[in-house]
């Protein structure tokens, strides 16, 4: 039997947060875990540039940063490829033959895209590859033949992209080269979670991360400062847990949900602290981060072995994108010396 394909990614632009680990990292180790794919992960170090380009080294840096992040939460190099987009060539000309088969309309319509314009605030000075940078993503996509692309629902437009372009390459050059992606979604409602102060988005431009880096004492901190329940101001006071950071973390990492509905039951009474609940959390959060962080540090004492991870899944990743071009050359028929 075949197995399906899997590719993923990450933009590197900073360390992850406990956010990526709900809503995608721990998802991935499950897949690469199930036996049932062929898993690519990308750092996606060249889609960073795009709005980076003047500031490289914040790249460099967060790319063995995200590599960290990845062997810590358990992605196995001996079942996943992890590769660095950059060192890929083949992606490059693969998005210059795809570029054109998209026009500038289609790209104009991308409504991820459309936000992220706005929130970056480039004025008239839109760099064009951030512009194109969905094409790019449908090279990522086809390049390792993925029929699975597990990311968060922000990147359905890119994926949407994708199919139209395997659509219209495999129409027009007429062959069955290229497959059409579908995307593997967390579960409503566990796809992402909210800040520390609250916010809908936890992002390290809001300051509101707990990050899989961080020691045990700044995530104690970092709950101790939570957002819960404005109004609950005297232990004795009856509180609200709809809203309330805490319990929502609860909700998504305590495994007791027979604990946490009796908490739940508690903090409404009243006579259930903040700070209790708090130190209840971290001890939770914990148990789940102490392992993550101790392969962590341990990987960081060896950032040779995490090169070298790197250069041997970028070098596997190369054969496969590079037969993927060979074949979309010879559809277009530029493939003149062969
Ligand atoms: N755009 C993705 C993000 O911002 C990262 C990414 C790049 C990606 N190439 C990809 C995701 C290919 C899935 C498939 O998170």
């Amino acid at each position: 039997m075949t197995k399906k394909v899997i590719l993923t990614g990450d933009r590197p632009t900073g360390k992850l947060h406990i956010g990526h680990y709900v809503g995608s990292l721990k998802n991935r180790v499950e897949l690469q875990n199930s036996g049932d794919y062929d898993t690519f992960i990308m750092i996606a170090d060249q889609q960073a540039l795009t709005d980076n380009a003047r500031d490289p080294e914040k790249i460099r840096h967060s790319l063995i940063q995200v590599a960290l992040d990845y062997l810590a939460v358990g992605i196995d190099p001996a079942k996943s490829t992890i590769l660095i987009q950059s060192q890929i060539p083949a992606l490059n000309e693969l998005t210059m033959h795809y570029l054109n088969i998209v026009s500038v309309a289609r790209l104009n319509r991308n409504p991820t895209v459309k936000t992220e314009i706005k929130q970056k605030a480039f004025g008239e000075s839109v760099p064009a590859g951030f512009f194109i940078y969905p094409v790019s993503q449908a090279a990522d996509i086809t390049a390792f033949k993925a029929d699975t692309v597990p990311v968060g629902d922000d990147q359905e437009p890119m994926l949407e992209q994708t199919r139209e372009i395997v659509r219209s390459f495999n129409h027009i050059y007429n062959q069955d080269i290229l497959v059409e992606p579908t995307g593997y979604f967390p579960p409503k409602g566990m796809g992402r979670i909210p800040g520390l102060d609250g916010n809908a988005k936890m992002s390290k431009s809001l300051n509101n991360a707990i990050y899989l880096s961080d020691d045990a004492d700044t995530v104690a901190k970092k709950v101790m400062s939570m957002y819960t329940d404005p109004e609950h101001i005297q232990v004795s006071d009856p509180g609200h847990v709809e809203g309330n950071t805490v319990f929502t973390y609860l909700d998504i990492f305590d495994p007791d949900k027979k604990q946490v509905a009796q908490l739940k039951e508690q903090y409404q009474a009243g006579g259930l602290g903040d700070v209790k609940i708090k130190r209840y959390l971290n001890e939770v959060l914990e148990s789940v981060l102490a392992p993550i962080r101790e392969r962590r540090t341990k990987y960081a004492q060896n950032l040779d072995y995490v090169y070298q991870v790197l250069q041997e899944g970028s070098q596997k990743a190369n054969q496969v994108a590079n037969q993927t071009l060979d074949e979309v050359r010879g559809a277009i028929g530029i493939n003149y010396f062969k």
